[in-house]
C-alpha cells in the first residue's frame, strides 16, 4: 500500500544501524496490525558516507532528507574519523542536516520509567517520577557561528576559537517554543545561560524576560545560570519542569539529565523547524546516545532511546499519540519484566539488543489482540 507519510531512514555509525535495524521492525508491526503505513528511504551518514562516497553528507541525502516528511537519525562518529579534516568529521553530516533542515528546537524529553529507578546512579528518591523536558537551540550559538578556526600567530603558536552567537529573533523564536511547551505541561519553564560572564547571555536573559511579559502569561518563568542548573540537575531534578537553553549548554545539560534516567541508552530527542503555511514542521528525530564505539557489533545495545525517538515521530509529525502510547507502554513492560542492556545493569536478565526489541514487540503483540 503505498502512503504519502515519507521517512528517511539514516543510521549512520557504530550502534546506529544496529538500534535503527530494531526499531524499523515497528514500521512494520503498524502497517500489520494498524494498517499504518510509511515509505522509507534509507541514505548513508557520517562516517560510512565517508566512507563509500568520501563525504559525510551527499547532496543527495540531503535533498532527499529536504523531500521527506521525517527524519530518522542513528548515530555517527568513531575513532576512526577522529584525524579526518573537520569538514569531513562524521559528525558535520548531522550538523549539516540540522542547519540546511532549519531545525533550531532540538527537545529531550528525561523521563524515568518506574522499572528504572534503582538504575539511575542517584538515589531513587531523588529521580522517581521524573518527567523534565530540556529544550536546546539547535541551529545557533557555538556550533555555527563565525568567526571560528584554527589561526596561526606571528611567533608560530596558534590560536583555536569560537564565537557563541545569537540574535534576538533566535532567541525569541526558541523561547515561542518554550513557553508553548511549559504551557502545555506544567507551566513551568527555567531559562538557563550565563549572564554573568557572557554578552550572549545577557541578551538571552533580556530576550526571554521580555517574551515572558508579552506572550507568557500564566508561566511561572526563572533564570537560572548554566553551572547552577548543571548541580541543580543533580541534586534536586524534580524541581523542574522545561528549561530551555542555548545549543553548548543544551548539550551538555541533556547528557547529564540523561543519566538521571538511567543511562543514555534511553534518552531519545526530536529537532524541529518552523512550521511552513501549512503548519507542517521539518522534522528529525535521533536518540542523544552516539555511536558507542566500545560497543559496536556486540549486540547488546540498547535500542529503546531509537525506539523512544521513533514514537516522538508518530507524536510530532504524524499526530499518532494513540500508536505511540501503545509502544512507550510496551517498553515500560518490557523493562517491567526486569530484561536490562548492559548499559542500564540491574534488573533480573541481561538481554541483547534484538531480544530487548521481541519484549517490546511482544507486548505489543497482546495489547493489539
Ligand atoms: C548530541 C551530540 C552531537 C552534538 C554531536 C554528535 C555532534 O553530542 O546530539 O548531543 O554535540 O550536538
Ligand atoms: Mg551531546
Amino acid at each position: 500500500m503505498t502512503s504519502n507519510r515519507k521517512i528517511m531512514v539514516m543510521p549512520g555509525d557504530g550502534i546506529g544501524p544496529e538500534v535503527m535495524k530494531e526499531t524499523l521492525r515497528l514500521i512494520d508491526w503498524l502497517a500489520k496490525y494498524k494498517k499504518l503505513n510509511f515509505n522509507t528511504i534509507e541514505k548513508d551518514v557520517g562516517g560510512k558516507s565517508f566512507d563509500l562516497h568520501g563525504t559525510p553528507l551527499t547532496d543527495e541525502a540531503l535533498s532527499d532528507a529536504l523531500e521527506c516528511d521525517a527524519v530518522l537519525f542513528g548515530a555517527v562518529g568513531g575513532p576512526k574519523y577522529d584525524d579526518l579534516p573537520f569538514e569531513q568529521k562524521p559528525e558535520r553530516g548531522l550538523l549539516t542536516l540540522r542547519k540546511e533542515l532549519d531545525l533550531f528546537a532540538n527537545l529531550r524529553p528525561a523521563i524515568v520509567f518506574p522499572p528504572l529507578v534503582e538504575a539511575s546512579t542517584l538515589k531513587p528518591e531523588i529521580v522517581r517520577g521524573l518527567d523534565i523536558m530540556i529544550l536546546r537551540e539547535l541551529t545557533g550559538g557555538v556550533y555555527f557561528a563565525e568567526p571560528r578556526g584554527i589561526d596561526v600567530l606571528p611567533d608560530g603558536t596558534k590560536k583555536g576559537y569560537d564565537t557563541n552567537l545569537y540574535t534576538t529573533l533566535e532567541i525569541e523564536r526558541i523561547g515561542r517554543v518554550a513557553f508553548d511547551l511549559a504551557r502545555k505541561r506544567n507551566g513551568k519553564l527555567t531559562s538557563v545561560e550565563k549572564a554573568n560572564v557572557m554578552f550572549s547571555g545577557v541578551l538571552w536573559r533580556e530576550v526571554i524576560t521580555d517574551l515572558h511579559k508579552n506572550e507568557g502569561a500564566g508561566i511561572e518563568l526563572q533564570h537560572m545560570f548554566a553551572d547552577n542548573c548543571a548541580m541543580q540537575l543533580v541534586r534536586a531534578p524534580k524541581q523542574f519542569d522545561v528549561i530551555v537553553c542555548d545549543n553548548l549548554f543544551g548539550d551538555m545539560l541533556s547528557d547529564c539529565a540523561a543519566m538521571l534516567t538511567g543511562s543514555l541508552g534511553m534518552l531519545p530527542s526530536a529537532s524541529l523547524g518552523s512550521p511552513n503555511k501549512d503548519g507542517i514542521r521539518k522534522a528529525m528525530y535521533e536518540p542523544v546516545h552516539g555511536s558507542a564505539p566500545d560497543i559496536t557489533g556486540k549486540g547488546v545495545a540498547n535500542p529503546l532511546a531509537q525506539v523512544l525517538s521513533f514514537t516522538m515521530m508518530l507524536r510530532y509529525s504524524f499526530g499518532h499519540s494513540d500508536e505511540a502510547d501503545l509502544i512507550e507502554l510496551a517498553v515500560s513492560d518490557a523493562l517491567s519484566s526486569g530484561a536490562r542492556t548492559p548499559d542500564l545493569g540491574g534488573g533480573s536478565k541481561s538481554v541483547s539488543t534484538a531480544q530487548m526489541m521481541d519484549l517490546v514487540i511482544n507486548s505489543m503483540d497482546q495489547k493489539a489482540r
